[in-house]
């Protein structure tokens, strides 16, 4: 299969690139690394079949061929993410120099193959030792998260091209302290709300010591996803729009307007952290871009119970992945267009994450992910039309690279280009990884 587009309907600095997670592929038994909260909350039956990043892709030996698949797609940038608990096992005090020479080495990797090193300092492999002390829940977390940063920036800060530093608060924050479905698996809105905040606390410090450390081209990256009424019902709209506002509007509006969406504070302001408002300006300090990841829409009707947050989600009519995700790429087109003329403007949006989880047959042919490739079309388009339509994005990341530990769902879903075989590590790339390879060449 072929894109429909061609590379040459985007313009030549548009940067083209494939992401990927520490925790997800690395392997945190090889090397020096700490434990996180993920490695506890995986052993307390969290995940499928209670799987963990113990070993993963084992990237972490085999760094240097999956660079060079990267190399090979033709992509111009790298996504990747540097763990936590490798840098500062107990997630505090002096860097581990085994932790640093690891992103060392990866990061120079990078740069001999041309490629430019996207760093997001964290995709939620917090450290235990933190986790225990309550973790985001705990404003001190946010202040150590900020030391960390440093430390990164001081030893791979003048190769790197890009930091973000969270990657999808909504995940860190909500799926994890309210749907209780990553790690630390809690269901309590007093400490969702706690750490709806801190998680953009911990962002706002880690720019503050970036930026006088000089570090260039700072942003962060936020998940978002098409809330549709499931019915035209005022019930089922009004429970769309509540989740629009936490998922979709609540960070993007700190960050950029330093303030809270007032329909939803209406029902979080008693469960937030004391003195939050004076935090507010440190959260909308200025950033370079902002990175957008986009992958389907969800489906809401009342729930019926007349309390906060109201909606629960409802099973939808379009094409879905073996996640049950729906495909709907205008979702992608609505939030560039809806980001930039709401919130940011002229700033550079990067789409920083974008696929596609499937359940892959790996013959001697190869693996034919042709619902893949028409997912990765039908979404490059959309960031085609928003672009037509004057929204700066400036590059676009493909998740995976690999197939990898997909959090909760364990080993069982497979986003990646490049199929994984588990038992031996071989790495196959799949139709899409050829499609993508193709498309960069032309
Ligand atoms: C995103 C995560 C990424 C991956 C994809 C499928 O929410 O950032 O790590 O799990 O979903």
């Amino acid at each position: 299969m072929r894109m429909t587009l061609s590379r040459a309907a985007f313009p030549t600095d548009f940067r083209f690139g494939a992401a990927t997670a520490a925790y997800q592929i690395e392997g945190t038994r090889l090397g020096t690394c700490g434990r996180s909260h993920w490695d506890k909350f995986a052993r307390d039956g969290g995940t499928f079949n209670n799987e963990n990043g113990d070993i993963a892709c084992a990237h972490y030996d085999l760094w240097p061929q999956d660079l060079d698949l990267v190399k090979r797609a033709g992509f111009d940038a790298y996504r990747f993410s540097i763990a936590w608990p490798r840098i500062q096992p107990e997630g505090r005090g002096k860097p581990l120099a085994e932790g640093l020479d690891f992103y060392d080495r990866l990061v120079d990797g990078m740069l001999e193959r041309d490629l430019e090193p996207f760093a997001t300092l964290y995709h939620w492999d917090l450290p235990l030792a933190l986790a225990d002390r309550d973790g985001w829940r705990n404003r001190d977390t946010a202040l150590r998260f900020a030391d960390y940063s440093a430390h990164v920036c001081q030893r791979l800060g003048d190769r790197l091209a890009s930091v973000a530093t969270i990657n999808e608060p909504w995940c860190v924050a909500w799926l994890s302290h309210y749907e209780g479905a990553h790690a630390p698996g809690l269901k309590d809105i007093s400490a969702t709300a706690k750490a709806m905040h801190n998680i953009l606390v911990a962002h706002a410090e880690s720019v503050k010591v970036m930026r006088e450390l000089k570090q260039p081209n700072l942003g962060i990256v936020l998940n978002m996803e098409y809330s549709n009424p499931a019915t035209d019902k005022e019930a089922d709209r009004h429970a769309a729009q509540i989740h629009d506002g936490i998922y979709n509007r609540w960070f993007v509006e700190a960050l950029r307007k330093g303030r809270y969406p007032s329909d939803i504070m209406e029902y979080l302001d008693p469960y937030m952290p004391e003195g939050w408002q004076d935090d507010m300006d440190d959260i909308s300090a200025p950033l370079d871009w902002l990175g957008i990841n986009y992958y389907t829409r969800s489906n809401h009707a009342d729930n019926g119970t007349g309390a906060f947050p109201f909606s629960r989600t409802v099973t939808g009519p379009l094409p879905k992945s073996s996640m049950g995700w729906e495909t709907y790429p205008d979702g992608l087109e609505f939030f560039l267009k809806r980001t930039r003329s709401d919130y940011t403007g002229d700033l550079p949006l990067y789409v920083t994450e974008n696929g596609t989880a499937r359940h892959d047959r790996l013959t001697e042919d190869g693996v034919d992910d042709a619902g893949r490739c028409g997912y990765f079309n039908q979404h490059l388009e959309a960031v085609h039309r928003a672009m037509e339509d004057g929204v700066p994005v400036k590059g676009y990341f493909a998740w995976s690279l690999l197939d990898n530990f997909e959090w909760a769902f364990g080993y069982r879903e497979r986003f990646g280009l490049v199929h994984v075989d588990y038992e031996t590590q071989k790495r196959t790339p799949k139709a899409s990884y050829h499609m993508f390879r193709q498309f960069l060449e032309d």
